[in-house]
């Protein structure tokens, strides 16, 4: 146990570092093109169309955390009060933003959301935005956490998957599969993005265990019988839970009593 405890040390005081929940300023621009998502570093293809309507975000690098940051939910608000609504969007970070000019270019669809009702193309014509922004848990309503086997798996030798609708405001930091029943726990490291390996392949029906970040530690999910013996490629799994945690981050009170949320 001291060594999950040594780990959980490692992996939550470097996942802390940043205020993701502050209010931050940027600018954001927008992808011209929206097959320029589906080839997203975070490896979600072209599902991520259908994620949180549309309302995409690719981040720099201290909010993509090398593959952590997939997934996570940022609401953010253009700061123009002719153009811009006050509750702003809620985008979901699906790739990774290599230009330091702004934390995040976003979907077409998402920028436009930013706007007052009738006001979207107006707001296209700006092509770059002034804006707030913090981080806010992930709401997927009824939908459970899933699991999406990779094609690049190989069985029985190579296993790839990758969570998808995954709730709350934490980072999974830790993955473990076994077979039903079995104490032999095989751990998975992150591919890229949202991807995770391994090529210690249980057989028979497998479970899932996994770390996040929550409260001010880590907290442990146990998915009990998530892939059936014949799992196959390009499948999507349900988890049976979801996650509604938020992880407290170790700065100073940053709690914006004007800020509105996107609910
Ligand atoms: C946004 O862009 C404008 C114009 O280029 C610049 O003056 C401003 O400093 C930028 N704001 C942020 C927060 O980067
Ligand atoms: C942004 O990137 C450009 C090109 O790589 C570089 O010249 C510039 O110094 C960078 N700016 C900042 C603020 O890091």
């Amino acid at each position: 146990m001291s060594f999950f405890l040594c780990l959980f040390f490692l992996l939550f005081s470097s996942a802390t570092a940043v205020c993701d929940r502050c209010l931050h300023q940027t600018n954001v621009s927008f992808f011209s093109k929206d097959q320029a998502l589906q080839s997203g570093a975070c490896g979600y293809g072209s599902l991520a169309i259908g994620f949180n309507g549309g309302h995409l975000a690719a981040a720099i690098p201290t909010l993509y955390k090398q593959g952590a940051g997939c997934g996570a939910c940022f609401q953010i608000r253009c700061k123009d009060n002719t153009l811009c609504s006050k509750v702003g969007t809620t985008v979901i970070v699906t790739d990774l933003n290599k230009d330091n000019r702004t934390d995040f270019v976003v979907s077409r669809r998402a920028f436009m959301a930013m706007a007052k009702t009738g006001m979207g193309r107006e707001i296209l014509k700006l092509g770059i935005a002034n804006v707030e922004y913090k981080r806010v848990p992930c709401d997927y309503k009824n939908k459970n956490l899933a699991i999406r086997v990779e094609e690049s798996s190989q069985k029985p030798h190579y296993l790839a998957i990758k969570f998808l609708y995954q709730g709350g405001q934490t980072e999974i930091v830790t993955v473990d599969v076994a077979q039903v029943g079995s104490p032999n726990w095989a751990f998975m490291s992150r591919s890229y993005g949202a991807v995770w390996e391994s090529s210690r392949v249980p057989t028979g029906v497998l479970q899932l265990r996994f770390a996040v970040t929550a409260g001010y530690d880590g907290k442990w999910y146990w998915a009990k019988s998530v892939l059936p013996s014949d799992w196959k490629n390009g499948e999507i799994y349900d988890s049976g839970l979801q996650i509604t945690d938020v992880a407290e981050e170790g700065c100073s009170s940053c709690d914006d009593q004007s800020w509105i949320p996107d609910s």
